[in-house]
């Protein structure tokens, strides 16, 4: 931005911006063969963009003027390149392989990855094969994750997509939200003898996180006593066979009552919203076991090794962040879907939400001096064909450019065929819509066309379908623990590219501890040990309501 890159840049934007995606592919055909992107085991198309080669190529200009590789070198070597909490931003360590060495501050960070590794895989081992018991001896048969945000999010996302390759005869449920209805819903039909809570926080700080695991050890000292008999001496000590803690903070989950020895430890340097490749994935590794948990960070590194290594025009998380710094800075796009079109993947919009609205909803650059242009895009989605049936109906002929990101899988994890469907199973019914579904956002349907059809001249305005609306198509073969590693690597950075455009810091987010303090210091006023005046009337009032609803 202020580059004469990017000078170019909006220069040539003048120049495409009115042209159709039909006159795009008119003019260049080859652009489907020609733009298009292998990353490890994702196949991308970029072809169906409002943009040219040259823009590529322009943007790529602009990655190389904002100094991003340097940038990707300093992130990779673990320099502190997260500035406002100095910390270095290591979580492509996580997925370094065991023969890897990566030494930061004389640490071999590698070495200290693969033994927390190599516990968990123990434990999950332990856990899966029943010699891991609860109190009375019975095995394990729900494991609750209890943590929210990064700790949360990734989990859940990724237990939902390996589901498929998960242990049917555990569960894993996850709580993360302080709504009691949150906990007590998780748990109400659970037998305490048969369940482990994973108490997961970076911090161990967190208000909602702490809150929850103090109502689920309640939960099962009550449970233990009540419907096992255990005495309340023995369902107390019970709490270290049905309790382990992932954390940043060994001291403050021995003050909470977890043995430090069912402590899985990570680093200052993994990011919340990047960590669920640590040990903030052990509910997801019992799950779905050590060998399919390494499977899915192999995928991971894979992903790591193309961003880190494939020349900026043939690199996928480096196009693709710059196409949406494209459409964000030059088109006034607001928004960015992302539509799988796998059911499986159905919190991945969820789990995309945190890695990118909470990295680059920055209004500042790292030098404190206001951003140059419009930061971080609202991302959200729904899987297809789901999302076909309640908003699309916008996406095609809404007045909003919302660039969207269509992810499908060659082979279906369950094949079932329809049958009444003749040659097509059910598969090829779901993914005929993927590719359905983005040719016509891309060449819509004219207004010739529409007549043609024998349409109601008062009804064509109506019917036209104007296309030219962006789309990336992702295709893998199969949805595996390595492809969905890829896919969140390429998200990960893909939203770091983003951020060193901007010039912003892509790993903090102070913007959440403003809101978390105000409720801290609310909690009186709402039970009415302390007024109400210290605070803006408007909140002031919905206090008073609030408190004279619960007859305070
Ligand atoms: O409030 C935001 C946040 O700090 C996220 O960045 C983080 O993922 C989440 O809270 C949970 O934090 P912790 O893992 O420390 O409980």
């Amino acid at each position: 931005m202020g580059t004469p890159a990017w000078e170019a840049l909006s220069r040539h934007h003048d120049d495409v911006a009115g042209a159709h995606l039909r006159d795009l592919f008119a003019q260049d055909p080859s652009r489907a063969r020609e733009m298009v992107v292998d990353a490890a085991d994702l196949h991308l198309d970029l072809s169906k963009h409002r943009a040219t080669r040259e823009t590529l190529r322009l943007l790529v200009e602009v990655a190389e003027a904002a100094g991003l590789r340097e940038r990707i070198d300093a992130m990779f070597a673990g320099e502190r390149i997260n500035t406002t909490e100095d910390r270095a931003v290591l979580h492509t360590a996580l997925r370094l392989p065991r023969d890897a060495r990566l030494v930061v501050d004389g640490q071999d960070v590698v070495a200290d990855v693969h033994e927390v590794l190599d516990r968990m895989a123990s434990f999950a081992d332990a856990v899966r094969g029943g010699s891991w018991t609860g109190a009375t001896g019975q095995r394990i048969r729900t494991v609750v994750n209890i943590g929210i945000g990064g700790s949360d999010l990734g989990p859940v996302m990724a237990y939902e997509a390996l589901k498929h390759v998960s242990d049917r005869d555990l569960t894993c449920r996850f709580v993360s939200n302080i709504d009691p209805t949150d906990v007590h819903e998780s748990t109400r039909d659970l037998d305490p003898a048969t369940t482990l809570f994973v108490v997961a926080s970076k911090t161990f700080t967190t208000l909602e996180t702490l809150t929850n695991a103090r109502l689920a050890r309640a939960w099962l000292v009550e449970g233990l006593q009540e419907r096992h008999g255990l005495s309340p001496e023995d369902a107390q000590a019970a709490v270290a066979q049905h309790f382990v803690a992932v954390s940043t903070a060994a001291e403050k989950v021995a003050d909470f009552g977890i043995d430090p020895q069912n402590m899985y430890g990570f680093w200052d340097w993994v990011g919340g919203r990047y960590s669920y490749a640590s040990a903030v994935g052990l509910s997801l590794m019992v799950a779905i076991g050590p060998t399919a948990f390494r499977e899915m960070l192999d995928g991971f590194h894979a992903m790591d090794e193309h961003f880190r290594t494939a020349p900026f025009d043939a690199n996928a998380p480096v196009l693709l962040g710059l196409l949406d710094v494209w459409y964000t800075d030059l088109f006034g796009a607001e928004t960015h879907a992302v539509l799988p079109y796998s059911q499986y993947l159905h919190r991945f919009p969820a789990y995309l939400q945190q890695l990118t609205m909470e990295s680059n909803g920055k209004s500042v650059r790292l030098d404190g001096s206001p951003v140059r242009a419009a930061t971080g895009e609202v991302w959200w989605g729904e899987p297809g064909t789901n999302g076909q049936h309640a908003f699309y109906q916008l996406l095609h002929q809404g007045t909003r450019i919302v660039p969207a990101d269509f992810i499908g899988f060659v082979e279906p994890v369950q094949p079932l065929a329809d049958p009444e469907g003749g040659a097509a199973d059910v598969h090829d019914l779901f993914m005929s819509n993927y590719f359905a579904q983005t040719a016509a956002l891309a060449f819509g349907k004219t207004a010739e066309e529409v007549a043609a059809d024998g349409t109601d001249p008062a009804v064509v305005p109506h019917k036209v379908m104007p296309g030219n609306r962006p789309t990336t198509s992702i295709l893998a073969q199969r949805l595996t623990p390595s492809v969905l590693g890829q896919l969140v690597a390429l998200y990960e950075h893909t939203t770091f590219v983003q951020g060193v455009v901007w010039g912003i810091d892509s790993f903090d987010q102070w913007g959440v501890e403003l809101g978390k303090t105000m409720a801290r210091q609310l909690v009186p006023a709402l039970t009415g040990e302390a007024g109400l005046d210290e605070h803006d009337p408007s909140t002031a009032a919905l206090v008073a309501r609030y408190r004279a609803g619960r007859g305070r």
